[in-house]
């Protein structure tokens, strides 16, 4: 639960609970269509992600001015903090919003008051990945990545998510060629629900960095080997596999054979609110479920910061990554 490490596959969006659904729901007048939290959890039953989807994108209503955005990273950050996270690499969706009639930066201001005083209150550094929803069009990605250039001081890198099947990543190859040309990283969800193929075409059409899932390489021996020679990292989110019907039930999870075929693999959560547990929560569930034990922890905890966009401050990547070594489990 505690073990010092970095937070890769974030969705901030999914860290909404329902109490503070409501609670920002009640401050800005709007109905949600669940009588109050416990009829709200009880929706919390998926039978894959689009289902999962429907809901995310219904309850983000509640999400209108700065300070809803600054309370939502807030509690995050709380909660991450108090489970050993030191850095997260945090995702957003800006199109879900824009699409609400909230300006961008509404969105990377609010969730930028929480991030600039997060190393100070939570002892979390921070940065933030705009993602564009695969399932809207290639224009769309494009008119988000030029809404998002005033804000680009606050953005580190881009990502893609949202429905994947059907909407393979080459859609997406100008967005992410501009995104580059901009100095932006590249990550991009494949191989969660999509083919193995998502995977190689994340990395050799859009040049993507780290691959968020990853899950399907397994199904494709020659990928998993390329994927393990070039040390690609995988932010793997075990918890939401198992909400999203992806896999059946956790025993069955390949996050133990995934390593010991040599790939880079982090656990994550995903969208935590929603999926049963926060990343201290996953760290304990897979140790429980898959039997790993505390050296394959610590390793999980080793990959996270190797993983990590901290290229530009390697002396804060070491002195995580030795407080990981020093770490003595209870
Ligand atoms: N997959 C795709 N899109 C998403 C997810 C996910 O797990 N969470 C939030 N948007
Ligand atoms: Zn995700």
């Amino acid at each position: 639960m505690h073990i010092p490490k970095a937070e890769l596959h974030l969705h901030i969006e999914g860290t909404l609970e329902p109490e503070l659904a409501f609670a920002l729901a009640g401050r800005n007048g709007v109905t949600l269509p669940f009588a109050d939290t416990e009829e709200l959890r009880t929706a919390y039953l998926f039978d894959d992600l689009q289902t999962f989807l429907d809901l995310y994108y219904a309850l983000m209503a509640v999400l209108r001015t700065e300070e809803d955005f600054e309370d939502l990273a807030n509690a995050y950050l709380t909660r991450a903090a108090a489970q050993g996270v030191r850095h997260a690499e945090i995702f957003f969706d800006p199109q879900a919003h824009t699409a609400r009639g909230i300006p961008i930066g509404t969105v990377v201001e609010g969730l930028g008051r929480a991030l600039d005083r997060s190393e100070e209150t939570h002892g979390v550094s921070t940065q933030l990945i705009m993602c564009f929803l695969r399932d809207l069009s290639a224009e769309s990605a494009l008119e988000t990545l030029e809404a998002a250039k005033p804000y680009l001081h606050r953005i580190s890198g881009v990502g893609l998510d949202s429905a994947e099947l059907g909407h393979p990543p080459a859609k997406f190859r100008e967005a992410y060629e501009a995104a580059g040309a901009l100095g932006l990283r590249k990550v991009a969800h494949a191989g969660e629900e999509g083919p193995p193929a998502y995977i190689t075409e994340a990395l050799d059409v859009l040049g993507a960095e780290r691959i968020d899932h990853g899950l399907r390489c397994m199904e494709d021996p020659e990928l998993v080997k390329r994927l393990a020679a070039d040390r690609v990292p995988l932010t793997l989110c075990p918890l939401s596999n198992v909400r999203l019907r992806a896999i059946d039930i956790l025993e069955e999870h390949p996050l133990r054979a995934m390593m010991d075929a040599g790939l880079l693999c982090t656990v994550n959560s995903d969208d935590p609110a929603y999926f049963g547990g926060y990343v201290g929560d996953t760290f304990h569930a897979v140790h429980e479920a898959l039997g790993l034990d505390h050296e394959h922890l610590r390793t999980l905890a080793r990959n996270s910061f190797d993983a990590a966009f901290l290229d530009h401050d390697e002396e804060r990547r070491e002195r995580y990554l030795s407080e990981v070594e020093a770490y003595v489990f209870d």
